[in-house]
């Protein structure tokens, strides 16, 4: 490439952005008077990162999803959006009525009964919209990340009813624990800070009628929530947990969340 073709195909937006990135970097190891062993450490650690099966993701999501997801829904209506984060998978099966997301016989986790209901901003009731839910159990596992767990284990989709209210059987999650044996964990353990997320269900949420929602539903008590690895719980997502006995005294949880959809 000629220097006439280099400016000619310039994106002013990029050069922006990369030469902000380059001036604090400067700043930071001139502040810091970082030194080249330390810096020859970081190349290192950098590529072994790079070298890890899905870890540079897992890595800026760590850091960074939080603050991008908070930038691109500053508008504020409706419920708060939270990370999709990177144990998302389409395609979850849609439901039948009962709805229970898929789980096995012996799934770890308390049965958990949740409920709520999906409305627009303007305040309508939205019938027919869809929940895609996903969700770790009660022993720190996501299904299609952890070996030996089921495809599509509590992962599924299911619809609002005509008063555009849902329920659906499932567990309680547990607090957790983003994958700690690579670099992303190997600088969290360096900085002294635990790797945990508090126990939260994901939910992507779509309607015709409004914008579509992707969001995570928190547990009040939950002793992570003010030290969430990720840095994205936030107080309006908390719902509380009570304790019930069915007809056949068998123990549950219930929660319920009231979601709004922006326009
Ligand atoms: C999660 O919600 O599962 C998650 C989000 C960001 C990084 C890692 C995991
Ligand atoms: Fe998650």
């Amino acid at each position: 490439m000629t220097m006439a073709e280099t400016t000619a195909t310039t994106k002013p937006r990029l050069n922006a952005i990369v030469d902000d990135i380059h001036e604090a970097l400067v700043e930071i190891i001139t502040r810091h008077r970082v030194t080249l062993d330390e810096y020859r450490a970081a190349v290192q650690w950098l590529t072994n990162a790079g070298q890890q099966h899905l870890e540079i993701p897992l890595l800026l999501d760590v850091f960074l999803a939080s603050t991008l997801d908070d930038l691109a829904h500053e508008t504020g209506e409706g419920t708060e959006s939270n990370v999709e984060g990177p144990v998302y998978v389409p395609g979850a099966p849609r439901l039948e009525r009962p709805y229970v997301l898929p789980r096995r016989e012996d799934e770890p986790g308390e049965r958990l009964i949740f409920s709520g209901t999906v409305h627009s901003a303007g305040g309508s009731p939205l019938a027919g919209a869809n929940l895609d839910i996903w969700q770790a159990n009660g022993a720190c596992e996501y299904s299609h990340f952890q070996p030996g767990v089921p495809e599509y284990n509590l992962r599924g989709q299911l619809t609002t009813d005509d008063s555009g209210a849902f329920e659906f059987e499932t567990v309680v999650p547990a607090p957790y624990e983003v994958p700690n044996t690579g670099a992303t964990g190997q600088l969290l353990a360096a900085l002294g800070r635990h790797a945990f997320r508090p126990a939260h269900i994901h939910f992507k949420l779509s309607h015709e009628d409004a914008a579509p929602l992707t969001t995570q539903i928190y547990f009040e008590g939950d002793p992570c929530l003010n030290s969430d690895v990720v840095g994205a719980a936030k107080k309006s997502l908390v719902t509380k947990l009570s304790r019930h006995e069915d007809d056949d005294r068998r123990p549950y949880a219930a929660c319920s969340f009231d979601f709004v959809l922006p326009l």
